[in-house]
């Protein structure tokens, strides 16, 4: 039986990206490799939409929080972590980790962040130095609506500072268009790519917030990384696997336009939750605010996501994932992100319709023995 793997990332490698991971080592400080990470950061910016710049390091997305933090801000200052997932929640823990006052505006885990009560949550701080946001909650399945958030930050004067961990290369994300100054996200989802590449694109109110900072940095650095990346190096040794797999994936999005690959993902999470809801099962996103890149459901009643994640590998060959802190056994998360098509998404989605109805007739079967 051949592997649907439908994480929400990491997600299944282009056979392109493979070829070009298995490539030999170049000189990291020579021709070849300054020419490959210019062409990579240029095509990184058209894909960000974005003139300012793009970074890069050797880490997971995670590292793209503190990036943001030590270079953008100093310890005691106010900032709004906007949070209504586990990842929000994970972001608005590391500022706190850093000495920064966090306060919060939240929205139960399923429903979106509204730009509304984010404006008045900003008027009545006052000071807010930088908002913390999730665009994409990859533990609910919410797309935040990213465009207007911004839009009220920007009106208050902080900085946007975006967590596009899931979104990045997937939705809809214009850097520059939506006032956006700080946007991280990680290799392993829409850019196609093993785990390991922290990507961040960063703004001019992000550099001149740079040079206020206070805290202490050396590996995360953005000066540094850009005077090098400007000469198309970086700092330390580049991992330079990544770097080619980067830009080959880079490369298959833009031939695909990125435009086009917004539209793919429309359609894949449509299919998707059109799968789901034809199971009889239950979406845990609000309408309208379903993510395009993780569809988040609710196994049968009665059934727990461990049996229903165990059904869908054993005798579906469907990879997918459980939910995340209370909603570890409440949720099932499946990714239609990065290289994906309709026929997969078909497929999984009729492996958990069978699924579902062989386990709740199960469950009311244990039901009535009881
Ligand atoms: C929205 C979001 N932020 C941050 C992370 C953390 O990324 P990593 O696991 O690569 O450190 C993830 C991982 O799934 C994520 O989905």
């Amino acid at each position: 039986m051949s592997v649907n793997f439908r994480l929400p990332g990491p997600t299944p490698l282009p056979p392109q990206v493979t070829e070009a991971l298995g490539r030999e080592m170049i000189a990291h400080r020579g021709p070849a490799f300054r020419s490959l990470y210019h062409e990579t950061l240029r095509l990184a910016r058209e894909l960000h939409r974005t003139d300012g710049d793009v970074l890069t390091w050797a880490a997971s997305g995670s590292a793209g929080w503190e990036v943001a933090i030590v270079n953008l801000l100093s310890p005691g200052d106010l900032v709004l972590a906007a949070v209504n997932g586990n990842f929000g929640e994970r972001f608005a823990r590391v500022a706190k980790e850093f000495d920064l006052d966090v306060r919060r505006i939240e929205a139960p885990w399923g429903q979106p962040l509204r730009p509304e009560a984010l404006a008045s949550a900003l008027d009545e701080h006052g000071d807010v130095k930088a908002v913390l946001l999730v665009h994409n909650e990859t533990s609910t399945g919410v797309t935040n609506p990213l465009r207007a958030l911004a839009g009220a930050v920007r009106d208050h004067g902080a900085l946007t500072i975006v967590d596009a961990v899931s979104s990045a290369g997937a939705l809809p994300l214009e850097m520059d268009d939506w006032g956006l100054d700080f946007v991280f996200s990680g290799s392993q989802k829409a850019w196609m790519c093993p785990p390991g590449l922290l990507i961040a694109a960063v703004g001019p109110r992000a550099w001149a917030a740079q040079e206020r900072s206070r805290y202490p940095r050396f590996f995360w650095d953005m000066k540094e990384s850009k005077t090098m990346a400007d000469q198309g190096m970086t700092p330390t040794t580049p991992p330079l696997s990544m770097i080619y797999a980067y830009r080959t994936a880079l490369e298959m999005i833009a031939s695909e336009g990125i435009e086009n690959v917004w539209q793919r993902h429309r359609e894949l999470g449509a299919i998707t939750r059109a799968g789901v809801r034809a199971a009889g099962l239950q979406l845990f996103a609000h309408e309208g605010s379903e993510s395009n890149s993780v569809t988040a459901f609710h196994p049968p009643e009665g059934v727990t996501a461990s049996e229903m994640l165990a059904m869908l590998r054993e005798d579906y060959g469907v990879e997918a994932q459980g939910g995340q802190a209370h909603l570890v056994e409440r949720l099932i998360r499946i990714g239609h992100l990065g290289w994906v098509n309709e026929q997969e998404m078909g497929a999984a989605t009729a492996a958990i319709g069978e699924s579902a109805r062989r386990l709740s007739t199960n469950s009311q079967n244990s039901a009535i023995a009881s």
